[in-house]
């Protein structure tokens, strides 16, 4: 099949839903990508901060060939040693409390949602501005984005946003029927904007005054995105809940919702469910992705790498340059026009989160040569920007 028959069943039968650039992807090694026509890209997206080890990594690769042999899913209805090892893993290695699977981060974070009612009945949620928690109904309703909501109102009721950097009005919002204040560490479809140390620290004391509970939605920020496993492992503030998906699975659909111990059981039996959920083929997974990703030397690359990017970024003389670890993003004036001519002249993968924002959130085990090359990449494409744009 050509581009231009996939391009006509895209066409006639599926939902118009994604914008999709013109190219056919079929093989990914590493930060490389291939399209059909063997023609190789430098990934530094990684399927929306997905491929956290990398396209297709061997450990990975090979614990999911060896699972699929075995035993793909049998529902939660019965014991699958993937999935309670993953819960342990998971569990050890963050809050310290227990584990719901979801299979995505939207999923992942409709458990936090109800775990809050559950913990004080209807109670409210306080969210940030700017901030995206997925696109299911309660997570849409902790989305406060004008254009994405209003289409589907009436939304989920109480949710109540605040402003992004005011560690003041967090404060105030914050009462008595509060259930909890659900935050991104970095919050990345809103233009990859850390949130400030204030604002985190008046989000736990508010919290603490208020018995509700604190939800980092860590979906993009978590599994070493940051420099650290969490993002809030890196941050002097603890969360009570928190949510992962994205880089779990390294390109699986898996998501999950961590507790602390004191509200390990506030979801009963009953309560909650997801027919897929941590089975063991994904669950097999994210355990070789938390083997890779765990690796000292890996989180260590992933600030240095982080690092390498920023500053070649500011020798590009780009503008409004942030970001955590491998989490980062600039300023440009045009900046979808500049991702797709990146993408179509010079293969080189990146993502604009919105009219002005280019966002690098490459995998872990980018090497400091492929960091190199993608900016000499960025570079190319930024100096191209005055030619027409490409038209393929
Ligand atoms: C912070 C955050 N939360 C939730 C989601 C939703 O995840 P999913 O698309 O897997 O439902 C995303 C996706 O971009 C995200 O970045």
């Amino acid at each position: 099949m050509t581009l231009a028959d996939l391009e006509v069943l895209e066409r006639d039968f599926l939902m118009p839903t994604y914008a999709r650039f013109p190219v056919e992807l079929v093989r990914g090694e590493g930060c490389r990508l291939w399209d059909a026509d063997g023609h190789e890209y430098l990934d530094l997206f990684a399927g929306v901060a997905t491929a956290q080890i990398g396209h297709c990594h061997p450990a990975l690769v090979e614990a999911v060939r060896d699972q699929a042999g075995r035993l793909m899913h049998v529902s939660n209805l019965y014991y699958t040693e993937p999935s309670m090892r993953l819960a342990e893993r998971l569990s050890r290695g963050s809050l310290g409390g227990k584990v719901f699977f979801a299979n995505s981060g939207a999923e992942a974070n409709e458990c936090a949602i109800k775990l809050a009612r559950r913990h004080k009945p209807r109670g409210e949620v306080v969210v940030l501005d700017g901030a995206f928690h997925g696109r299911t109904m309660g997570a849409l309703s902790a989305t406060p984005q004008e254009t994405k909501q209003e289409p589907f109102a009436p939304l989920v009721p109480g949710f109540r946003a605040v402003p992004r950097d005011d560690p003041g009005a967090l404060a105030s919002a914050v009462g008595d029927r509060t259930a909890a204040v659900m935050i991104e560490p970095v919050q990345g479809e809103g233009g990859v904007n850390p949130i400030s140390m204030d604002v985190l620290r008046a989000a736990r004391e508010a919290c603490d005054r208020h018995g509700a509970l604190l939800v980092f939605d860590e979906v993009q920020t978590g599994m070493g995105r940051t420099g650290t496993l969490w993002a809030w492992q890196g941050l002097d503030v603890r969360p009570d809940v928190m949510t992962t998906a994205k880089g779990l699975g390294g390109g699986l659909p898996i998501g999950a919702c961590v507790t602390a111990p004191e509200y390990a059981d506030v979801l009963r039996p009953g309560d909650h469910g997801s027919t897929f959920g941590g089975g063991p083929l994904v669950a097999r997974g994210a355990l070789a992705v938390l083997d890779v990703v765990e690796a000292p030397a890996v989180l260590a690359s992933v600030l240095e790498r982080g690092a390498q990017l920023a500053a070649g970024l500011h020798d590009l003389g780009l503008e409004g340059v942030r970001g955590r670890g491998l989490m980062l993003a600039f300023e440009h004036p045009d900046a979808p026009a500049l991702v797709r001519r990146a993408l179509l002249e010079h293969r080189l993968v990146v993502n604009a989160t919105g009219p002005t924002t280019v966002r690098l959130v490459p995998a872990l085990t980018l090497t400091a040569a492929e960091a190199d090359e993608g900016l000499a990449r960025l570079r190319a494409a930024l100096a191209a920007q005055h030619r027409p744009a490409a038209t393929i």
